[in-house]
């Protein structure tokens, strides 16, 4: 595997690929981001992967200087299992040598409910160096987690509205046997938490099995899972059945009608705030 850590080594590496695939990560690499590179090599060739901690996407009172980074043991896994043929791992200099005052501004209605409510401007930092990247890598295809459904839809809807000529292939979340999914922030809980932190995607399960047997109602659905894990602990951000098409509330006529649905959630867990999220039909 070559590293990279400059826009023109990555070019100099690239020229002349028509089919390189993609995989955007933030590093301190697990299961789920190696899975994410196995896929990319059944779509494309060379494998590129990128680990770049993005200011832009983290707000003040975020985990931005104490977020993992562990290049190191990042390019170890990455070598053993030989999926990747190059890793750009550029410093923030590179990214953004100038204030990055061009943004991409995700739509009202998309970028600005569930995680977006939450964290303002997350998605504007998280298009707009999926922007930079695409540009630097210049992929035929890219791969995602629906581990971070909305950053998935957002990311295709970008390609689709700017025309860029990336295929972007989605990959299940990865979990932990308990269910728990693997999450670069797992790391920040303590033994107490980590044996709690499977509740989340417990309670999911729980809202599908109450709206498969006949509970229409989401605001109740909605409202009992809250308890659910506020009532052991948890600080809920939101529990929200939507509409997999495009993250709307479904009407109670749409959930009877068997509408594809999505149940996602942002809960923290001491200090620590953990998502995920479970479809429906
Ligand atoms: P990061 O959190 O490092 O995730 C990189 C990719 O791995 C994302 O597509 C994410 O959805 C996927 N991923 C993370 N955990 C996963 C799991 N348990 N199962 C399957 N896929 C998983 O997401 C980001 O970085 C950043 O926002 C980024 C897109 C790189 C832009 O900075």
């Amino acid at each position: 595997m070559k590293v990279v850590h400059t826009i023109e080594e990555l070019r100099d590496q690239l020229r002349g690929q028509l089919r390189t695939a993609f995989v955007p990560t933030m590093g301190n690499l697990h299961e789920g981001h190696l899975s994410l590179m196995r896929l990319a090599r059944q779509q494309g060739d060379p494998v590129v992967a990128s680990i770049f901690v993005n200011r832009l996407q983290f707000g003040p009172n975020e985990d931005f200087d104490k977020y993992p980074r562990t290049l190191q043991e990042d390019i170890a896994k990455l070598e053993e299992r030989r999926d990747v043929y190059v890793l750009f791992a550029p410093n923030e200099q590179e990214m953004y040598p100038e204030p990055q005052t061009y943004r991409v501004q995700p739509p009202t209605g998309l970028g600005d409910i569930l995680e977006g409510e939450f964290r303002p401007g997350f998605f504007e930092g998280v298009s707009t160096v999926v922007l930079k990247l695409f540009s630097c890598v210049q992929p035929k295809v890219a791969v995602f987690g629906k581990k971070d459904y909305q950053q998935l839809m957002i990311v295709r809807s970008m390609c689709r509205q700017f025309q860029l000529p990336v295929q972007i292939y989605a990959h299940e979340t990865v979990r932990e046997t308990n269910g728990l999914a693997l999450s670069s922030r797992n790391r920040y809980l303590n033994a107490t938490e980590y044996a709690e932190a499977p509740m989340l995607y417990d309670t999911l399960h729980e809202v599908k099995n109450r709206l498969l047997a006949g509970e229409f109602n989401r605001e109740e659905l909605e409202y009992q899972a809250t308890k659910t894990l506020n009532d052991r602990g948890w600080k809920v951000d939101y529990v929200a059945l939507r509409k997999q098409s495009n993250l709307h509330i479904p009407t109670q006529e749409e959930i009877a009608n068997k509408e594809p649905l999505v149940v996602l959630a942002a809960a923290k867990l001491g200090q620590t705030r953990l998502i995920d999220n479970l479809e429906i039909f």
